[in-house]
């Protein structure tokens, strides 16, 4: 990947802009790093895969651009900041309302309760695929058919799972999907995309240069165009069509086993430690690979930073950008610490980062 990145940005020419050769590379980077993301997510159109710059700029267009005054949304307690700060945004400056659905203490929401809260002014349904805090699974699939069934859209972001848990646009009704590339998805930073059904009406966020219909000063309204103006970071778009290979090849399925068997040896690893709390469903069937744990009373930032200096293990600390879900799971405001292995972890890493926390305790 990172060598697809450089080498891209030895011949980066704007993609769309041109008829010179390297603006027809570029552009067929974008392309294919796009038919990639719809073989991958088993969308049959892949103009439907808008790049963006990360997940929050996908989720705050897809947020953004939905609602309008009057328009009532449905979200959940375990959300990421960004989808609560756009949320907040919209409620004091347009006209918005929105009902939290509180998850329970592992940090699941109930399917039946979020359906319930959908009123007749229900515009969207927003959920996270899995919370960044705890790795707990949420019901999308239900979620996005009792959406569906009282004519509202489903948003999912599914930052914590794209490129780790499969999932399978043809068979899954969500109408709008979020991820960043940087994540599972192993693409750079700066990296991102929105999924929109054929159908969904989402104003852009952004206006400008699309390389089309240049004749005239309305935004195209095809897809991807709609939602992409100006320069892409089509440098970092190679590097993720690369990953995206990668991902390909070795199969989401395959990754989600490998990830499922490293999470049990952790939680049955961790469960063994006097003294650590351990936070979400601690189940791997129910978890994407994280798991928030926390050693006695030291606090997160303090686990973070021995394990780090002491035994070289990087973890994240603290309220993960998602203070609803540490409420919701009661480690707010000190947070967790958390582990997240991925597909290049070894069980050896396991055990090293068992016998880490043990000797931290
Ligand atoms: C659940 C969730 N949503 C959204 C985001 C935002 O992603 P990005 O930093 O790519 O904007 C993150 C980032 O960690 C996340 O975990």
């Amino acid at each position: 990947m990172a060598e697809a990145v450089a080498s891209a940005i030895r011949r980066a020419g704007n993609p769309g802009r041109s008829g010179h050769a390297l603006s027809l590379r570029s552009a067929r980077d974008l392309f294919s790093a796009r038919e990639k993301l719809a073989e991958l997510f088993g969308a049959k159109d892949s103009s439907r895969f808008v790049f963006t710059e990360n997940a929050t700029a996908a989720l705050n267009q897809a947020i953004k651009g939905v609602l309008s005054a009057g328009d009532h949304v449905v979200t959940t307690s375990v959300e990421h900041n960004s989808v609560m700060r756009p949320l907040r945004r919209m409620i004091e400056t347009a006209g918005v309302t929105v009902t939290v659905v509180p998850a329970g203490p592992d940090g699941v929401v109930d399917a039946g309760a979020v359906a319930a809260a959908i009123r007749r002014k229900t515009r969207l349904v927003a959920v996270v695929h899995a919370s960044n805090v705890s790795g707990a699974i949420q019901p999308v699939r239900e979620i996005a058919r009792a959406a569906r069934r009282a004519g509202a859209y489903s948003l999912v972001d599914a930052a914590q799972t794209a490129g780790s848990i499969p999932i399978d646009l043809s068979d899954l009704p969500v109408d709008l999907l979020a991820a960043p590339g940087h994540k599972g998805l192993l693409g750079p930073q700066g990296t991102g995309f929105l999924y929109v059904r054929e159908g969904v009406p989402v104003v852009p966020l952004i206006e400008g240069g699309t390389g089309s219909r240049s004749e005239n000063d309305h935004q195209p309204d095809f897809y991807p165009d709609a939602l992409e103006s100006g320069t892409p970071n089509s440098v970092g778009i190679a590097g993720l069509g690369v990953s995206l290979s990668w991902l390909l090849r070795r199969g989401v399925d395959r990754i989600r086993e490998k990830e499922m068997e490293l999470l049990e040896e952790l939680i049955e690893g961790m469960r063994k430690i006097p003294g650590v709390t351990l936070f979400g469903p601690l189940d791997p069937g129910r978890c994407a690979s994280a798991l928030s744990f926390r050693v006695g009373g030291m606090d997160p930032a303090e686990t973070g930073g021995r394990l780090e200096n002491r035994f070289g293990v990087l973890v994240r600390a603290g309220l993960h950008c998602s203070p609803n879900g540490h409420r919701t799971l009661g480690s707010f405001p000190e947070g967790t610490v958390r582990v997240s292995p991925g597909p290049f972890t070894t069980r050896k890493e396991i055990a090293l980062f068992l016998a880490a926390a043990r000797k931290i305790r």
